[in-house]
């Protein structure tokens, strides 16, 4: 059992998964200890906000031994799911407009260097390839102007030096997680959101949030905080979720 007491009040834990929550299960189990009694005790609620398909996060928690969460943010934002079922259809029709996928993966073609990931990471709103680093920094500004010449809003977000998703403006994780916010009234100061990579920096972005970068973030996320850190934000020593619970008690969530 874990020693870990909740000290100031947490009221929302958004975390992504894979090197953020999951990679040290040791830490992981002390984490979920707390994070389980904190919602049995003061209704916390926890989010996973990941870059996997449902399908994916499905075999991830069936191996990795994960809480049931409140909700899943899934697909890099584009999917919300409140009981890990059925997909949330007003999440969905908030970010559908203007969403020209087919145009997208058109553009896309004339970029040799972007390889189309498998079937089953693609989605409805998220057009996903692979991506090498030395290509990135060329190939990323170029892809950006040619979807504007072609009158193509769309977000493009690059994550662990080698996956590119292309998704609705606006249909990222914090854009998402903004969403949750509202519909259960939470404010942004009362949540604390977690992340490794170039697909969390949107957790990072938009409004008062507390922010966890954990120790083995990526260069991308690295190189965000760098540039853009507040005092909101805190990048830890500790790996995965070990490092999540040094910045739980950084912001005094617990003692
Ligand atoms: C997950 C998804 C993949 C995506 C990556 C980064 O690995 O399966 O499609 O590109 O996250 O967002
Ligand atoms: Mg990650």
């Amino acid at each position: 059992m874990s020693e870990l007491i909740t000290a100031a009040k947490l009221a929302l834990f958004v975390t992504d998964l894979d090197n953020t929550l999951v990679g040290d299960a040791p830490a992981l189990q002390v984490l979920n200890d707390w994070l389980d009694r904190s919602r049995q005790d003061h209704d916390v609620k926890i989010v996973y906000a990941t870059g996997r398909s449902l399908n994916s996060y499905r075999m991830l928690a069936a191996s990795a031994q994960l809480l049931p969460p409140d909700a899943l943010v899934s697909a890099v934002g584009t999917e919300i799911y409140l009981d890990c079922e059925n997909i949330w259809p007003a999440w969905q029709q908030h970010i559908s407009p203007g969403w020209q996928r087919s145009k997208i993966v058109e553009v896309a073609t004339h970029f040799a260097d972007l390889k189309l990931q498998p079937v089953g990471d693609q989605g409805e709103f998220k057009a996903s390839y692979y991506l090498s680093e030395a290509a990135a920094i060329e190939i990323i500004p170029r892809l950006r102007q040619e979807l504007k010449q072609n009158n193509i809003v769309a977000e493009i977000v690059y994550s662990g030096q080698k996956d590119l998703d292309i998704i609705p403006k606006n249909g990222n994780k914090g854009s998402a997680v903004q969403f949750l916010r509202n519909y259960w009234l939470i404010d942004a100061p009362s949540t604390m959101v977690c992340g490794d990579s170039g697909n969390d920096i949107s957790l990072f972005s938009y409004d008062l949030e507390y922010g966890v970068l954990v120790g083995n973030a990526h260069q991308e996320l690295k190189l965000w905080y760098e540039m853009n850190a507040t005092e909101r934000h805190y990048l830890a020593s500790a790996n995965c979720s070990g490092g999540i619970i040094e910045g739980l008690r950084y912001f005094g969530f617990l003692n």
